[in-house]
């Protein structure tokens, strides 16, 4: 490659590199000075000297969260084409019209039925009124729960360290907003009103919300997304809501994160036993018990049982929080023999001849395909165990 070179002053040239070395020195003791004594210094936790974020690389983490979601990242306008997306690109548009030339007669008919206007055509024929607004009752408790989980992995974003902390949680805000939209289109197709959030479910995003710092972690993915994927695994099975096994894949990964995030910046001794905070995080944890027994009619429309799945849930959120160093005021045990106690107090206060029952051993993901899918996290989980 051949440049015209324009000549410059050698002189100029040399006195702005002095003057920006000093003046660089400057800037930076200063702002150096200002951190060390509690004052606003740099605001950026980035290291340009190295190239990278206050953290180090993180490139393990990168790799299984970044890396992986992007592989696994589906779109919108394949998987759910009775949605208004079009995010293929024109070689993925290709390469899927390619692949729908290979299905079985039987899978063309079943892919053909859910394009287009006929999707709302299935869910009115499946299901009646009652049962759809059953549905969109208890989904639009995670759809509102998405629009936080979006909210609070952007906020996070801004507080993780290392490069590859920053690139999983990019993926994270990227995954929450595609969940939060399709799965409004997907409520939308049902046609009945989509209800607001409960006094429970304002209370606990709100608190979600509210956390600081790693805390965050905890509300969102151990409580929202615990609860995210429960409701996914609970209900994928359904027909018209296949798409949401997309979202329990991507929801399990989130859920997977604090755990390989911490394994790099582990929680201190005092920020995992801080009573305060573990007293915190049982208040962020207890409306979710009201959310369960606010759901319970539109469950039982289902022909589920609602506090089957809240013991499931509590039993799956617990595991995920003590194991990632979140510690609640109570052991484990006793926590969730606690928990059990209330929801069996609250079933023979409102049920006619209520058995006591171990909600906490329940299981109510159903599909073999989804088990795998939580089992394997919570192996992942066990064998991170210290
Ligand atoms: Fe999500
Ligand atoms: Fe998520």
């Amino acid at each position: 490659m051949q440049f015209e070179k324009i000549s410059v002053d050698q002189r100029v040239a040399r006195a702005n590199r002095a003057v920006d070395r000093v003046l660089n020195r400057a800037l930076r003791s200063m702002d150096g000075v200002k951190s060390a004594v509690g004052l606003r210094g740099r605001k950026a936790p980035y290291d340009d000297l190295r190239y990278e974020f206050v953290g180090g690389p993180a490139d393990t983490l990168r790799a299984k969260h970044y890396d992986k979601s992007l592989r696994l990242l589906w779109k919108a306008e394949d998987q759910a084409p009775w949605s208004s997306f079009r995010d293929c690109t024109p070689a993925e548009r290709d390469m899927f019209q390619m692949a729908l030339r290979f299905l079985t007669p039987a899978e063309a008919e079943a892919r053909h039925r859910i394009a287009a206007p006929e999707f709302r055509a299935l869910l009115q024929r499946e299901y009646t009124r009652s049962e759809r607004q059953a549905i969109v009752n208890i989904l639009s408790a995670v759809g509102h729960g998405e629009a936080y989980a979006w909210l609070v992995s952007a906020e996070l974003l801004g507080e993780v360290k290392s490069t590859g902390a920053r690139a999983a949680l990019t993926m994270q805000v990227l995954e929450e907003a595609k969940h939060f939209l399709v799965l409004r289109e997907l409520l939308q197709a049902f046609e009945v009103p989509i209800p607001g959030q409960s006094a429970w479910e304002y209370m606990f995003m709100e608190g979600v919300l509210k956390a600081e710092g790693v805390e965050m972690f905890y509300g969102m993915n151990v409580l929202v997304e615990g609860i995210a994927l429960s409701l996914f695994g609970l209900l994928s099975d359904l027909p018209g809501l296949e798409v949401l096994r997309l979202f329990h894949l991507d929801e399990a990964r989130h859920t997977a994160l604090p755990s390989n995030y911490l394994k790099e910046f582990p929680l201190t001794r005092w920020q995992s036993l801080n009573p305060v905070t573990s007293f915190q995080r049982l208040r962020m944890l207890l409306p979710a018990l009201g959310i369960v027994a606010r759901l319970e009619a539109d469950m039982a429309e289902l022909g589920l049982d609602s506090f089957q799945f809240g013991g499931a849930l509590i039993r799956k959120i617990s595991k995920l929080a003590y194991r990632n160093g979140f510690l609640l005021p109570l052991p484990r045990p006793a926590l969730l023999k606690a928990l059990n106690g209330a929801m069996n107090g609250y079933c023979k206060l409102t049920r006619a001849n209520h058995r006591f029952t171990n909600f906490t051993e329940a299981e109510t993901t159903p599909g073999a395909r989804q088990l795998q899918v939580e089992d394997e996290i919570f192996a992942e989980l066990a064998s991170a165990a210290p």
